[in-house]
């Protein structure tokens, strides 16, 4: 199937990201957030990274204003009638992601292809609340989503071929590098990824080191693009609590389980980047 015209469900960073990738790629695009004033920030967010691409001599200034005029926003699932591809990014609780794609799957065109941005929760699950499984799969996009090449394409249990590697196609067509995989806890790299960062985050009281000597640390020794403490800062310590308590549930390995020091930060509101305060202080 040829992806005309997407919607994106759910416009935070993730969202947003994704949503500024389509209309990068020259793809219409209708993203849904509960509030319009919710929908404005994303959409000044996606106009804010376009000016800096212009500002450095990436883009043009007029395909910079086709992009975000691509960009329709909407508080209405109603919009996504005409979709070919529907992407979901709202918040990693199963059941808010089920009663969503079983509204999508009563909206949507019946051969549209219903996308999960989850990170750590089952998309067969996702996909047995729809009528039509067979075009339910997930593509999970990094954090942060413009910038990492990867999005690994998720087959469920019942997912089809066509619209399998019609998603895989679209990854390509928005300048991803996708890969292939199964529904399994974590997929590919946040089953290999969350117990290596929660190692880390107990290796700085076993140590006894810095997070800044710890961040040095992996970058030097490693070859890391950031050290642990700032990724984890990125991604957001709740998201990284939840995610590993997701696949602590699934897989019952004691790596994956959120260390207690990640799950203290998180009960204060230290949530990283987005909070202004994580393992370090930013001004927001
Ligand atoms: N959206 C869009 N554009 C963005 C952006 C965002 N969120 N953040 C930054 N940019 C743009 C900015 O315009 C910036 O340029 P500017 O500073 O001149 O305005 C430009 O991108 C380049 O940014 P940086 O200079 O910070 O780029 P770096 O070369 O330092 O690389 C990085 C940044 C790609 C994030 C690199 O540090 C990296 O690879 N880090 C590792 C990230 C990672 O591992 N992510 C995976 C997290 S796990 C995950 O997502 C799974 C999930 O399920 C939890």
């Amino acid at each position: 199937m040829e992806v005309r015209k997407v919607g994106v469900v759910g416009l935070g960073a993730m969202g947003a990201g994704i949503a500024q990738l389509c209309v990068e790629a020259g793809v219409d695009t209708v993203g849904r957030e509960v509030s319009s004033a919710l929908g404005e920030r994303a959409r000044d967010r996606i106009g804010h990274f376009l000016t800096r691409k212009v500002e450095k001599g990436q883009l043009e200034q007029a395909a910079r204003d086709e992009a975000v005029n691509r960009l329709s926003l909407t508080t209405e699932l109603e919009a996504f009638a005409d979709c070919d591809l529907v992407i979901e990014a709202i918040v990693e609780e199963l059941e808010p992601k089920r009663q969503l794609f079983a509204e999508l799957d009563r909206i949507c065109r019946p051969d549209a292809v219903l996308a999960t941005n989850t990170s750590a929760l089952s998309v067969t699950e996702i996909a047995a609340a729809t009528s039509r499984p067979g075009r339910v799969l997930g593509m999970h996009f990094f954090n942060p989503a413009p910038l990492m090449p990867l999005v690994e394409i998720v087959r469920a249990e019942l997912t089809e071929e066509e619209p399998f590697e019609s998603a895989f196609a679209f990854g390509e067509r928005i300048g991803k590098t996708p890969i292939r995989c199964h529904d399994t806890p974590g997929f590919v790299v946040n089953r290999v990824l969350i117990p290596l960062l929660n190692d880390c985050i107990r290796v700085l009281d076993e140590a006894r080191v810095t997070p800044e000597d710890l961040d040095t640390g992996m970058r030097n020794g490693a070859g890391w693009p950031m050290g642990p403490c700032t990724l984890v800062d990125l991604v957001g310590i709740d998201v990284h609590v939840h995610a590993s308590e997701a696949l602590y549930e699934k897989t019952r390995e004691p790596r994956m389980a959120p260390p207690p020091r990640l799950v203290a930060m998180r009960n204060a509101g230290l949530l990283g980047r987005k909070s202004g305060r994580g393992f370090y202080t930013y001004s927001t």
